[in-house]
C-alpha cells in the first residue's frame, strides 16, 4: 500500500537530484504520509516514475539511511526507520521547499558522543533470536511471574563466569545484582550505602550522572583532581584527613571519564591502602572494560583484592548498546541485599527475557566474539581520528592516543575557548562536548573536548573533523 505513495521532485531546486529526492521523502515522513516501518518504493520503479537514473534513487536512499530516516533490510528493500531521528537534518545547505511551513530549526547533523558504541555493529540478529527463545520458553509462563530483585540467576551465573575469565574477578551469583544499566546500580549503591550528609569523593572532571545518583541519596559530592596518571590519591588522602564524613569514593580507574587516562599502579596501591586505613568504600565504575587496544591488560581493582570495601559496577551499554538496559553491581552479599531491597521499591525485578537472552549470548560465546570484532573496528576508528586530528588540528590542540576506551581527550591551546568553539561547531551541524560538560567546578572546567569515536564510521569521522576544523574560532 505504502509503495503507492506518489512522490514528486521539488521543481527548480538547486540541490543535486539525490538530495532533492531525499528531502522530498523526509518531508513526506514528517507529514505522516510515509509512516515509520513503511516500505519505500523499489529503486527501479521510482527511478522510472521520476524519470531519473536508478543510481540517483539509490544515492538518495543511502543519504536517508545515513541520516537515520531509513533502514535497509537485506533482500527485502528499504523502509522508513521505526525510530526516526529526534532532530531533522540541517536545512542550512538546502533551500526549504516552498510548501513547508515548519520554522527553520538549528539541528545537529553529526555528533561526537561522549564515548558511545556503534549500535550498527551490535549482534542484533543474535540478540533478537535469543530474546524470541526466552519469550517462547515454558518458564515464561510459570505461575509466579515475579522473581528475584537481584535479577536472573542465569545471567548472574553467566556474568560471574565471564568476568572471572575476562577480568579476573572472583564473584558468585549471590554477590551480583543485575540492574537497568549501571546508572541504576549507582543509584542503588548510593541509597544502600550513603546517609544524608555523608561525603563522597569523585573525579573532577568526571561523570555527572553518577553525581546525580549520589546527590539523590543526600550525599555531598566533593571533587578530587585528575592528571595524566588518573585521580590524585594524594588529594583524596588529604580530603579524608579533613572531612570526617567522607564515606566513599567513586572512580573510573580503567579509562578515566572523561580524560581517558588509566590510574597507574602506584596510585592503585595507595588507594587500596587508604581505603582500608580510612574505612572508605570504593565504587569502581568499569564502563567500557573490553576496549583496550594497546599494552598489557589492566585488571579492575576489584580483581586485585576480594575486599568488602569495593563495589564494582559494570554495564553492557558500551559492549552492546545503551538502548539495552543491562548493568550490574558486584559487592558483598549484605550490600547486594540492601540494594535489592531499595530496587524493589522502584522496580520489582528486571526484564527477565532480556536478561535470559543476554545470558545465552554470554554462554554461547557471542559476546566474546562481538567484543573481539568490535575492538578491531574501534581501534581502527581511534587510529583514524588520531590521524585526522594530527593532520587538521595539531597546531591548535594536543592529545594522547588513548590505550583504550571509545574517546579521545583533546586539549585546546589557551588561545581557543572550548565552549565558544563547541557553539560554533553546533551552528555548523556538529555536536561536540566541551570540558564544562564534565566539570564539577565550572570555573575550573578543562579547556578540552571529549571526542567519542565509537559510534562514527571512518568516513563520518572525516566529515566530523572537517566541520570541527572549519568551525574553529579565528579570534583567538
Ligand atoms: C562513566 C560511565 N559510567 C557508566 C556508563 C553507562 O551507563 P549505563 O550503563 O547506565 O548506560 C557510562 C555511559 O555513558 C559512562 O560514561
Amino acid at each position: 500500500m505504502t509503495r503507492q505513495v506518489v512522490l514528486q521532485l521539488e521543481p527548480d531546486s538547486a540541490k543535486p537530484i539525490f538530495l532533492n529526492l531525499a528531502a522530498v521523502i523526509i518531508r513526506e515522513i514528517e507529514r505522516g504520509r510515509l509512516k515509520p516501518g513503511a516500505a519505500l518504493p523499489g529503486t527501479r520503479s521510482l527511478s522510472k516514475a521520476l524519470g531519473i537514473h536508478r543510481n540517483t534513487v539509490d544515492a538518495a536512499y543511502q543519504e536517508l539511511i545515513q541520516q537515520g530516516w531509513a533502514v535497509t533490510l537485506p533482500s527485502q528493500g528499504t523502509f522508513v526507520a521505526e525510530d526516526l531521528p529526534d532532530t531533522p537534518p540541517p536545512r542550512s545547505r538546502e533551500r526549504p521547499a516552498p510548501t513547508v511551513a515548519a520554522p527553520p530549526r538549528k539541528s545537529i547533523d553529526i555528533a561526537f558522543s561522549d564515548g558511545a558504541p556503534d549500535a550498527r555493529i551490535a549482534p542484533r540478529a543474535e540478540l533478537a533470536r535469543a530474546f524470541r527463545r526466552a519469550v517462547s520458553a515454558p518458564s515464561f509462563l510459570r505461575r509466579s511471574p515475579y522473581g528475584e530483585p537481584r535479577g536472573s540467576a542465569r545471567l548472574r551465573e553467566a556474568l560471574c563466569e565471564y568476568l572471572g575469565s575476562e577480568r579476573g574477578l572472583v564473584a558468585d551469583p549471590g554477590d551480583v545484582i543485575i540492574t537497568r544499566g549501571s546508572q541504576m546500580a549507582l543509584f542503588l549503591v548510593a541509597r544502600a550505602l550513603l546517609r544524608p550528609g555523608d561525603a563522597i569523593a569523585v573525579e573532577d572532571p568526571g561523570y555527572q550522572l553518577a553525581w546525580s545518583a549520589f546527590r539523590a541519596a543526600g550525599a555531598n559530592v566533593v571533587g578530587i583532581p585528575v592528571d595524566q596518571h588518573g585521580a590524585s590519591i594524594e588529594q583524596l588522602a588529604k580530603l579524608a584527613e579533613r572531612e570526617p564524613s567522607l564515606r566513599a569514593v567513586y572512580l573510573t580507574p580503567h579509562h578515566q571519564y572523561p580524560t581517558t587516562v588509566t590510574l597507574n599502579a602506584a596510585r592503585r596501591l595507595a588507594l587500596l591502602e587508604l581505603m582500608h586505613r580510612r574505612n572508605l568504600i570504593l565504587i569502581e565504575d568499569d564502563y567500557d572494560h573490553e576496549f583496550r587496544f594497546d599494552g598489557r591488560p589492566v585488571l579492575p581493582l576489584a580483581a586485585s583484592t576480594q575486599s568488602a570495601h569495593i563495589v564494582y559496577v559494570g554495564s553492557l551499554s558500551k559492549l552492546l548498546a545503551p538502548e539495552l538496559r543491562i548493568g550490574y553491581a558486584i559487592a558483598s552479599p549484605k550490600l547486594i541485599e540492601r540494594m535489592a531491597t531499595v530496587r524493589q521499591a522502584i522496580d520489582r525485578q528486571g526484564d527477565l527475557p532480556l536478561e535470559h537472552a543476554v545470558a545465552a549470548l554470554i554462554a554461547d560465546g557471542e559476546i566474546r566474539r562481538h567484543a573481539r570484532k568490535s575492538r578491531q573496528v574501534y581501534q581502527a576508528r581511534r587510529d583514524k581520528l588520531a590521524e585526522l586530528l594530527q593532520r587538521h588540528l595539531a597546531s591548535f590542540c594536543t592529545f594522547d592516543v588513548p590505550t583504550g576506551g571509545l574517546a579521545i581527550w583533546l586539549r585546546l591551546s589557551q588561545r581557543l575557548d572550548a565552549e565558544q568553539w563547541a557553539a560554533a561547531a553546533e551552528s555548523m551541524g556538529l555536536g561536540v562536548l566541551a570540558g564544562t560538560t564534565f566539570a564539577l567546578r565550572p570555573r575550573h572546567a578543562p579547556n578540552a573536548f571529549r571526542l567519542g569515536f565509537g559510534a562514527l564510521s571512518e568516513s563520518e569521522l572525516s566529515r566530523a573533523v572537517a566541520i570541527l576544523a572549519r568551525s574553529r574560532p579565528r579570534s583567538g
